[in-house]
């Protein structure tokens, strides 16, 4: 019998999951599921558990759900730990974007002094959760998808000694859809390498039906009639991306195309208000659904979020390391290697076996060097961030700020992280 234990269960996006793991059921029995949430959540929590319990009623599954906002009732025996919070909800990514956007910065929740504020939000609440399963489920997998999801298995893999951490996301099953879809095929006929770090990911190779297929792919996902079709590669100029030789996920628009993004970033904040904005507004019109007494089954509205999908990559995950699967999936842990450009100890995002005893990486060797440079500077990013939310030393978040390539100005970085830290305050207490 398999107990799972998931943090932040409120979360809009559970129902995915309970649906993954009901389609699974006769391959994978999960028994219970644990949604946990704090005080603030408790409303939603309310709301996502009585959804829960209708679709398992639908499909006539012996899942039993449990709401609770006792962690620790949650963890105990659990087998697999299952993170999703975002501490201090949309309202905090709010000012994630905004704040950095009035000094002409990139505002975005997992690139720039977004990614490094949430990082401190969040980090703490990880590793406390980490420190109470030593106690009370000392075999359980911890999978995390609470963002910033690199930063997160980083600072897991360096601040404690917990081995079963994996880091996850919905972005290279996204770009892998780009692709399969750029070649008109479907995926079992797909083999993508990807390397790189979360939200920082490179196809490297691609391979269709044992064909290097690399070049004919940037070739197609760059030329007109498919730019549109594109939004987890997203669009990119033909020559740029033939020459790098390498697929990027489309959040390395934040980074080589700043610019246009700020441009736009601006736009948007004075007309439909920034991603957090809109976020918002969806998920309240997604709670309206989940509150329909007669809902049972994920309503279609969840797609118009980025997450949406993520129960995919993990339900297949936990499959994997449950059933000894030993299939290939993309995840967050430390390379071991696999990548000749950073230390064998740094997590990055790259295809691994999926066995019982853990993802072993698959060897991708160097990244181009065109792309190495952005990867090995964004590690030391996350290593200095992932030190300042431990430490709560304000130098350390500063010299993080600083670094970061969408700051690179210790002047604007001061003001900018006074202003943060201060808007922040009620979520950093290390501060
Ligand atoms: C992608 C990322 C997630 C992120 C989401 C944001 O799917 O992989 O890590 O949370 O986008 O979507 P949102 O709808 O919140 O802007
Ligand atoms: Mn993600």
């Amino acid at each position: 019998a398999i107990k799972v234990a998931t943090i932040g269960g409120g979360s809009g996006y559970t129902p995915e999951l309970v649906q993954g793991f009901l389609d699974r059921y006769d391959d994978m029995p999960v028994k219970e599921l644990w949604l946990v949430d704090v005080p603030a959540g408790e409303e939603k929590l309310a709301i996502i558990g009585a959804m829960a319990k209708r679709m398992v009623a639908r499909a006539h599954r012996p899942l039993k759900i449990i709401t609770t906002l006792d962690r620790r009732a949650a963890l105990k025996d659990a087998d697999f730990v299952t993170t999703q919070f975002r501490v201090g909800q949309l309202p905090a990514r709010v000012n994630d974007e905004n704040i950095p956007l009035k000094y002409g910065l990139v505002g975005q929740e997992t690139n720039g002094a977004g990614e490094l504020m949430m990082a401190l939000r969040s980090i703490p609440v990880l590793l406390a959760i980490v420190k109470e399963m030593t106690e009370l489920c000392p075999d359980a997998w911890l999978i995390n998808f609470a963002n910033p999801a690199g930063m997160m298995a980083e600072a897991v893999t360096h601040y404690t000694g917990w081995k079963k951490v994996i880091g996850l996301c919905n972005g290279p099953d996204n770009i892998q859809r780009d692709i399969v879809n750029a070649l008109q095929t479907t995926r079992e006929h797909v083999d993508t390498a990807f390397i790189g770090l979360n939200h920082l990911v490179f196809a490297k190779h691609i391979y269709l039906d044992g064909v290097d297929v690399t070049r004919h792919v940037i070739d197609l996902v760059t030329t007109e009639h498919q730019r549109v079709d594109n939004p987890g590669v997203g669009n990119w100029d033909r020559d740029f991306l033939q020459s790098l030789g390498v697929v990027p996920i489309s959040y390395l628009q934040y980074y080589w195309k700043t610019k246009q993004v700020v441009a736009e970033e601006a736009r948007a904040a004075s007309h439909e208000g920034s991603r957090a904005v809109v976020a918002q507004r969806l998920e309240h019109q997604l709670f309206d659904l989940y509150r329909d007494p007669q809902l049972n089954t994920v309503p279609p509205e969840l797609k118009k979020r980025g997450g949406s999908g993520y129960s995919q990559a993990s339900c297949n995950l936990i499959y994997g390391l449950y059933a000894d699967r030993r299939d290939i999936q993309t995840v967050n842990v430390p390379n071991n290697g696999a990548c000749l450009d950073l230390a064998p100890d740094a997590v990055m995002e790259l295809n691994c076996v999926i066995t019982s005893h853990g993802p072993m990486p698959l060897t991708v060797g160097h990244l181009p060097v065109a792309a190495a440079g952005i990867v090995r500077e964004m590690k030391a990013f996350e290593q200095v961030g992932c030190e300042a939310a431990v430490t709560g030393d304000y130098a350390t978040a500063l010299k993080a700020l600083t670094i970061n390539p969408l700051v690179h100005s210790d002047v604007d970085a001061r003001p900018l992280l006074n202003e943060l830290l201060l808007a922040n305050e009620a979520y950093l207490p290390q501060f």
